[in-house]
């Protein structure tokens, strides 16, 4: 898109993708990167990301579903992939032929991607799941010899090449927590035996962001970092991105669409939540909870607009929202048309999608996720 959109807009700055994955690969000397690019990169766009995380060393590439991995293969990505999220059906088959590498974490998998296979008349590249703690995907350590035994043996028929082992985090943002050091002597175990029985992946892995950033230990081959590539701190208690030596890539913003004087005792949006305690000048931001301004943060929300941090005033509508911006404005007269950040990397003060998840009472993850398809992206330093 060449104009920017007037409306709302998440502005993406790829250069800070690079910047991100370059400091993450310093966290993480010995091990090679995957860029986790699942949910359309946490929204900020997986072609674009994933190639801006390529030029700035990332080795893989990580998705969930079978479709993101086919999309990003359809757009001429031939980087090495990882995609974990399968259910009975596949498509095994269009995954074995465009090379990725498919998770198994059970013998239902393992037989469904032997058959796509020997259909497609190719060794297919499979990584064994482990669940080390987290009770989610994954095969249960009691599971691991009959998983790994099959595996084996389709190694040997030429079926599938086992490339890597892997496993994934339950509490790797809580730092301290007594399930990190259970799950890593778990993977430990896991990844012997697996190697006793003849197993010889390509890459070790289990390290997500946090991991990444704060347990050097669970490096292995391979760190897999979703949310830190685009420059957003896990969690509160890993400190900020800038503490972090990250820089969020995306910034919302939207303009200003109407300003208007409005008496005292004036309900203000749906419920009339919140009720002018003044005469006063109201804003109306037209971005709401279907561009995937969180509701939860009704009555909170921060924005930037006119040299000032204003809080969302009463209810997060589907289209709208309105702050509250007194008579003096402060800084500057707000006027329709006027920038309003909604958050950004809060190099300019303005908030960041941390203020934003909580003010809604949720992680940082779901507000860069959750902006949606409705809102243009617009990319800085392709
Ligand atoms: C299996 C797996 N690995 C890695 C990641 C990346 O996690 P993060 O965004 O914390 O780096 C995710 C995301 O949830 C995941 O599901």
């Amino acid at each position: 898109m060449n104009e920017t959109p007037t409306r709302v807009y998440a502005e993406i700055d790829l250069d800070a993708v690079r910047d991100n994955v370059r400091a993450l690969r310093a966290r993480a000397p010995r091990a090679a990167l995957m860029a986790v690019v699942k949910a359309d990169a946490y929204g900020h766009g997986a072609v674009p990301c994933a190639r801006a995380a390529l030029e700035a060393g990332a080795a893989w590439l990580g998705t969930a579903t079978p479709q993101e991995a086919l999309a990003l293969r359809a757009a001429g990505i031939d980087a090495p992939l990882l995609c974990w999220l399968w259910t009975p059906g596949g498509p095994w088959r269009e995954a074995v032929e465009a090379g990725i590498d498919v998770s198994v974490s059970g013998m239902w998998a393992l037989r469904e991607v032997q058959d796509a296979a020997r259909a497609a008349g190719r060794t297919a590249r499979i990584q064994l799941k482990a669940d080390t703690g987290l009770g989610r995907a994954g095969c249960q350590p009691a599971d691991w010899a009959e998983l790994v035994g099959a595996a084996a043996a389709a190694e040997a028929e030429g079926t599938v090449r086992v490339t890597g082992i892997w496993s994934h985090f339950a509490c790797a943002d809580e730092p301290g927590h007594p399930s990190i050091p259970l799950q890593l002597t778990a993977f430990g175990d896991m990844l012997a035996y697996a190697e006793k029985e003849g197993l010889e992946p390509e890459v070790r892995h289990i390290a997500n962001s946090p991991a990444t950033l704060t347990l050097p230990e669970s490096h292995y081959d391979l760190v897999r970092c979703g949310l830190a590539v685009y420059g957003v701190s896990p969690a509160p208690e890993l400190g900020t991105s800038a503490e972090l030596g990250l820089r969020p890539a995306m910034s919302l913003k939207a303009s200003v669409a109407l300003v208007k004087t409005v008496p005292a005792g004036q309900g203000v949006s749906y419920g009339h939540h919140y009720t002018t305690d003044a005469e006063t000048d109201l804003a109306l931001i037209p971005a709401g909870y279907a561009d995937g301004v969180p509701r939860h943060a009704s009555g909170r929300g921060p924005v930037a607009v006119g040299g000032r941090i204003r809080h969302v005033a009463g209810r997060v509508a589907m289209d709208q929202f309105v702050v509250d911006l007194g008579r003096d404005h402060g800084p500057r007269r707000v006027r329709p048309g006027d920038e309003a950040v909604l958050f950004g990397s809060g190099e300019h003060g303005e908030p960041t999608a941390e203020d934003w998840a909580q003010a809604a009472d949720t992680i940082a993850y779901e507000i860069v996720t959750r902006i949606g398809a409705r809102v243009p992206r617009v990319y800085r330093n392709g």
